[in-house]
């Protein structure tokens, strides 16, 4: 336990609900190893207070914030600054203190992507399948076409949310030309017309949906083999549990799966960095990583 003196710095959390974040884990198990003296807490935000909240961290000269649901796209009209990729996606995981305010950042897309890169999955000239148009999906289609995905497939079972989300992605600034020959094209389609991909060839699945959480743990947005066979890899955004559904019908059909923590292990290590001015080498991310599974009981 760290010692708490007239120099430690705060970091914290503040969301509805956060009783079962991992934050703290990630935070202090990283302040601990690197002899840091910072301590990183939850902070649980009623309805309405959410400004109230970050004006007073500011105050309290709190060095840095988590955010999380429902305040990520709220918190952005109480910061001093956001950075492009998150005014693009529309929401914020982590403010930053600077001069006059806090600035806001969207590291679970960048955790995302880190996650990924460890696994060696990458994303440029791939094609990929999200299924959802969620807040998540939404941060997830951007990614893939900053990243310069061939193909992306956004799939939703309401249509009209997908279809929002491929506008405008289609219409980012910059990406007039790529869009116009079809290269990195979102294309939106309702969840239950997954034939019509193409099987010609086998894609990148990224599962953004809620479904299968826990406890609904025995759910999958699509249950259909014939799905499954196009999939080359599968990457749950889901931890809660550590092997859900989607990535057991990706595994029967022989592709490989992955779970969501090490997206939430990045986002947190990319927030530290960011608050600390400091870069954390990638063995001590695995440790923190280790403690992690350790209190979540998983092995994988
Ligand atoms: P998040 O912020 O985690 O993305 P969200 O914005 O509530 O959460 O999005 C949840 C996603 O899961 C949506 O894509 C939702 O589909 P709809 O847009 O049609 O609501 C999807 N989802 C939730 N329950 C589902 C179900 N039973 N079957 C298919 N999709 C589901």
């Amino acid at each position: 336990m760290q010692k708490i003196d007239g120099h430690t710095r705060l970091c914290g959390l503040i969301g509805n609900p956060v009783e079962h974040t991992m934050s703290p884990v990630i935070h202090n198990t990283l302040a601990a190893m690197e002899g840091r003296n910072l301590v990183y807490v939850p902070f649980h935000v009623g309805t309405g207070q959410a400004r109230k909240a970050v004006e007073g961290a500011y105050a309290l000269n709190v060095l840095g914030l988590n955010v999380t649901v429902p305040y990520k796209e709220e918190v952005i009209a109480y910061l001093k600054e956001t950075d492009a990729m998150a005014k693009q996606i529309g929401a914020v995981n982590t403010l930053v203190r600077t001069q006059g305010g806090y600035k806001g950042y969207n590291t679970d897309m960048m955790g995302l992507y880190r996650a990924m890169c460890a696994e060696g999955i990458k994303l440029e000239g791939e094609e990929v399948i999200i299924l959802g148009a969620g807040g998540a999906a939404r941060a997830v289609a951007f990614l893939c076409a900053w990243k310069k995905a061939a193909r992306i497939y956004l799939l939703n079972r309401t249509l009209e949310k997908a279809k929002r989300i491929a506008e405008e992605v289609n219409g980012m600034a910059g990406r007039g030309a790529a869009a116009g020959n079809g290269a990195g094209k979102v294309e939106p389609m309702p969840l239950e017309d997954y034939r019509e991909i193409p099987s010609d060839r086998k894609y990148l699945a990224i599962q953004a949906t809620s479904v299968g959480l826990y406890p609904k743990t025995k759910e999958a947005p699509i249950e259909d083999k014939e799905f499954y066979q196009k999939i080359h890899t599968g990457f749950d955004l889901i931890y809660r549990p550590s092997q859900t559904r989607f990535m057991s019908l990706v595994r029967g059909q022989g592709g490989r799966a992955f779970h969501g923590l090490k997206m939430l292990l990045y986002q947190g290590i990319i927030a530290y960095e960011l608050w600390n001015g400091t870069e954390i080498p990638q063995e001590d991310a695995l440790e923190v990583y280790e403690t992690m599974k350790t209190e979540m009981g998983i092995e994988e």
